[in-house]
């Protein structure tokens, strides 16, 4: 199956009940060669309004982070969510509703074949890294995964609540950029 195709489907899924109080489905958005994925959480107001991830208040501190590190959305890298329909008053997604999910997430991976997987808070790193992971504990660390490399930073929400943990979340963003350095081929 190829991206038309995956997507046309995700837009049409009716896999769990969020589909039913969704206004638009965000199926993610990037350049469709990235090696770099961000994965989130689920679409929030904004994204659901939108149809794109990470377009209200957290997404433009994301776009800083990227950008500090020259990575855009639009070029060079991969912005994707665990769920891809909004749950109700921003609530965390139900197990029941990630795991109908998760297959849409996998074929955008087959698709990408990402060298790098960017974890955005505790439920995507919850995920797909570890169920019991701790983002305060193991941020910034990369966990090679069957030669994919994973590494979980805070969520930018969770930064605007708390500004003291930016630097920590910038220290992240400077290890991802050596960490791209070496081992993708062409992000820059
Ligand atoms: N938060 C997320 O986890 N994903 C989005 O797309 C927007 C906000």
């Amino acid at each position: 199956m190829e991206w038309e195709t995956l997507k046309a489907q995700c837009l049409a899924c009716h896999n769990c009940g969020l589909c039913e109080t969704r206004t638009n489905v965000v199926f993610g958005q990037g350049a469709e060669d990235a090696e770099v994925l961000f994965v989130g959480e689920g679409p929030g107001q904004s994204e659901d309004e939108q149809g794109l991830p990470f377009v209200g208040r957290s997404g433009q501190l994301l776009d800083k982070y990227l950008f500090a590190i020259d990575l855009d959305r639009k070029k060079n890298c991969y912005i994707a969510n665990i769920v891809k329909c909004r749950p109700p008053q921003n609530r965390d997604p139900l197990p029941a509703e990630s795991e109908a999910c998760m297959p849409w997430l996998r074929e955008q991976f087959r698709l990408l074949k990402p060298k790098i997987v960017v974890c955005l808070g505790r439920v995507a790193a919850q995920r797909m890294i570890r169920a019991d992971f701790s983002v305060v504990r193991e941020h910034g660390e990369f966990y090679n995964k069957n030669g994919i490399l994973f590494m979980a930073t805070y969520h930018p929400a969770a930064l605007l609540r708390q500004p003291r943990s930016k630097p920590d979340a910038f220290a992240d963003f400077l290890a991802l950029r050596e960490k791209i350095q070496e081992v993708c081929e062409h992000t820059y």
